[in-house]
This record gives C-alpha cells, sequence and structure tokens, in this order.
C-alpha cells in the first residue's frame, strides 16, 4: 500500500482556523522497548489520534533511541498519523529514510539554525508535513508562515517522565497570538511532562496537539487515559 494512499488525520485542513480539532499523540518513547509494535497497535484501539515517534541521535540530545527501521516495522500495526520528532544534529541524512519508513510528518529543532531552509525544502519535496520544534531556551519566530506544526517542547529533551516546565505557556499563549494576527494556521503542539492537569494548562494557552508519553503509557487502561485527556483539554477551552 503507497503511504500517501493511507487516510489520516489532519484536520485543520477541513476545519476553519477558529475551530481547530484537538489531538492526542502518544509517545512510543514510553512504551516497552521490547514491545513497540503491540504499543502502536494499542494507541491506535484507545482512540489516539497521532503516534508521535522520538528519535534521537546521541548528540543532539544525550540519549538515543530508535531508526527508521523500527519506524518501517511498526508502520503497517496501525493507521495513525506518524508524528516523527527528530532529536538530530544532522536529520538531512535521516529525512528520505524516515519518509520512506511511513512517516506523514517530519520535526526538525529550530536550534539547527542554518541548516533549516534546506531541510524544510527536502521534508516539503518528499511530500511531508512539516513540524519545527522549540526548545526551552529557544526563542521562535522565523519559519512560521513555511510550517505545518510547532512543537513546542516543554521539557528539555532527550528523556521521557521529566516534570512539565511551566514557563514555557508563555511562548505556547505567543505562538496562539501571532497564529491569529498572521492568519497562520499551523498546529500547536507540545511535548514533555503533558498530564491531564499540564495539558488542559496548555490548551488554555492555545495548544491544540498534546504528545504525551508517561501519562499515557503508563497508565492501566490506555483507552481511558486518552478519552480522560482529551475531555481534560476540551474542558479548558470550553468556558
Ligand atoms: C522528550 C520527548 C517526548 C517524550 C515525552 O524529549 O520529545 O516526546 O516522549 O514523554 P513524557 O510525556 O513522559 O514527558
Ligand atoms: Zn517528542
Amino acid at each position: 500500500m503507497g503511504i500517501r494512499s493511507r487516510w489520516y488525520r489532519w484536520p485543520s485542513e477541513r476545519l476553519p482556523p477558529t475551530v481547530v480539532e484537538i489531538i492526542i499523540a502518544p509517545s512510543l518513547l514510553a512504551c516497552s522497548h521490547a514491545r513497540f509494535g503491540a504499543g502502536a497497535a494499542r494507541a491506535g484501539r484507545a482512540g489516539a489520534d497521532w503516534l508521535h515517534l522520538d528519535i534521537m541521535d546521541g548528540h543532539f540530545v544525550p540519549n538515543i533511541s530508535f531508526g527508521p527501521q523500527v519506524v518501517r516495522a511498526v508502520r503497517p500495526l496501525t493507521k495513525l498519523f506518524f508524528d516523527v520528532h527528530l532529536m538530530c544534529s544532522k536529520p538531512g541524512i535521516l529525512l528520505e529514510a524516515f519518509a520512506k519508513a511511513g512517516a506523514d510528518e517530519m520535526i526538525i529543532h529550530i536550534e539547527l539554525a542554518d541548516q533549516l531552509p534546506s531541510l524544510i525544502q527536502i521534508i516539503k519535496s518528499l511530500g511531508k508535513k512539516v513540524g519545527l520544534a522549540v526548545n526551552p531556551p529557544t526563542a521562535v519566530e522565523p519559519f512560521l508562515h513555511q510550517i505545518d506544526l510547532l512543537l513546542v517542547m516543554t521539557v528539555n529533551p532527550g528523556f521521557g517522565g521529566q516534570e512539565f516546565i511551566r514557563d514555557c505557556l508563555t511562548k505556547i499563549q505567543q505562538a496562539a497570538t501571532w497564529r491569529r494576527e498572521r492568519n497562520l494556521s499551523y498546529r500547536i503542539s507540545v511535548d514533555g511532562g503533558i498530564n491531564d492537569e499540564t495539558g488542559a494548562d496548555c490548551a488554555r494557552a492555545g495548544a491544540d496537539t498534546f504528545v504525551a508519553g508517561t501519562s499515557l503509557f503508563g497508565s492501566h487502561n490506555l483507552k481511558l487515559a486518552v478519552t480522560q485527556l482529551r475531555r481534560c483539554v476540551r474542558l479548558a477551552t470550553s468556558r
């Protein structure tokens, strides 16, 4: 089956920018590494919208996770949209491999500075969505008109299970203000220490896409955890 013919959720294309649907994206990193396939399938059955896949190169971040072979192996086991987060110093050498392995979106880090214009072009030329991630200490403003998703890191990247950094809420608010003022349509995603409470705080600040590892895969009932997170972030924005 061709990757482009597969159905996946990208709701902002069907909705006006003011009605952005919530996306819940379990992060596979929090799943047992011996059971990635089962975890991916479980996320689909639990009602998640996307699967977030963290790629760490041991250089950009002090940890190593997995590569395109794992993404390719997991791809047939679920129809979820694959949100591939590249925490890598030289993602350019990996983009084609991840595209062929089944990534739907590739997120690169704004800290890569000079590499960004060509990386964005390559991802677009591969027919994939472009995500841009920003670490807690980094400011973001250029490139917003060229991207599909802004990933606001709410921990310093490299490991799951860290504590949410509350200062990042200001950055989410700023990203939402820019999106509104400039009439842009990128999604605002948050990643790191997201649970029902911090997710609700991020939703109030303007986030619409919620990556969560520990709080979802660490739960006994993944389906209930996905439903509950979705309910909490919806409630937070419905007042
Ligand atoms: C951290 C990764 C996250 C991680 C989140 O560097 O980018 O996607 O899996 O894990 P939790 O939700 O446990 O903080
Ligand atoms: Zn991530």
